[in-house]
């Protein structure tokens, strides 16, 4: 191994320069050659490419976002987007690649690798937390700490007026930025795609409560669950109850990175080329309970296996 790549691909998390800045000083500490692609898979196609230095990751640790910027790229599910990738990457003789992102970036490497053999190890970087095998990517806990923080400022007006707020945050198919915001932000019900929900009893737990004295209550939905809008609307309609939807969005995606998801993202920059040095191949590395582990590409891109009960319950009990 004598010359890698890094990209980034898929959406953005805070956290994902770190993880560039841990690949490429630890590249250079092992006397490595290094190669930025931008824009992710596109870049490979598209011959987008810049060796990297000690220096190009200087004053990048605090950004959010990512410094090779990133992008959904539709082309690499082609062959001959993959042949043109593969070409780029002859040309400039890389002999191994690190992918950071999420379970979408992990497939379309373990295709990619399937065919032309080229070592690749990825680093788990979302938002949305949804890699089977990892409890917490890069970027998850600055996303939640920013929806904590809204859902924190909507509690002052929802106690002041007397109101429901549903609150949707991100996450895909995953409900693990809503269980979180909903355990920390003493929110009132949790609304997660791993979960049926029985609509009755939600909104009967609301009358219950209003009937008791009970005046506000926030609800989390995680978009893979459904709308705010729509859940708004449905609880109005069956507790005649004053409700208010707000959708978090994208603000979810950006802002400086926390201390974990920076520090978790220059210890698995560094695991990444040490695995690629040693022969390993895919594989996305990523924080399991609190230990830094390298789990299957196979693995990895399943649906990711969580006890959503337990948390669940415990959001119940302290609402
Ligand atoms: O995967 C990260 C994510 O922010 C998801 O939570 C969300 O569903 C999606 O990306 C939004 O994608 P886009 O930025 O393309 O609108």
């Amino acid at each position: 191994m004598k010359k890698i790549a890094v990209l980034t691909t898929g959406g953005d998390a805070p956290g994902m320069n770190a993880a560039i800045r841990g690949v490429v000083r630890s590249a250079v500490y092992n006397k490595l050659e290094v190669i930025g692609v931008f824009r992710g898979w596109w870049g490979l196609i598209n011959e987008e490419l810049k060796p990297m230095d000690h220096r190009s990751v200087s004053g990048i640790i605090s950004q959010g976002g990512t410094i090779l910027k990133t992008s959904r790229c539709r082309e690499f599910y082609t062959e001959e987007g993959q042949n043109r990738a593969y070409e780029t990457i002859k040309k400039y003789g890389i002999d191994g690649l690190v992918v950071i992102g999420g379970n979408g970036s992990f497939t379309a490497a373990q295709k990619f690798t399937a065919i032309y053999k080229v070592p690749c190890i990825g680093i788990a970087a979302s938002i949305d937390n949804d890699v089977n095998g990892i409890s917490m990517t890069i970027g998850w806990d600055t996303a939640i700490n920013t929806a904590l923080n809204a859902i924190d400022n909507i509690r002052d007006t929802a106690t002041s007026m007397e109101r429901i707020y549903v609150i949707e945050v991100m996450g895909r198919e995953c409900g693990s930025i809503a269980l979180a915001v909903a355990l920390a932000g003493g929110c009132e019900d949790v609304i997660i795609p791993e979960r049926q929900y029985n609509w009755e009893d939600v909104c009967h737990s609301i009358v219950n409560g209003n009937i008791r004295g009970k005046i506000s209550w926030i609800v989390v939905v995680a978009e893979g669950a459904g709308t705010a809008p729509e859940i708004a609307k449905k609880i109005t309609d069956m507790t005649t109850l004053e409700t208010r939807a707000l959708v978090l969005g994208h603000i979810q995606r950006g802002g400086r990175p926390t201390a974990i998801s920076r520090d978790i993202a220059l210890n698995l920059g560094k695991m990444a080329v040490d695995l690629l040095i040693k022969g390993e191949s895919n594989k996305a590395v990523g924080i399991q309970g609190n230990k830094a582990v390298a789990v299957d590409f196979e693995t990895a891109i399943k649906k990711k296996e969580t006890n959503v009960e337990e948390i669940y319950n415990l959001i119940k009990i302290m609402s």
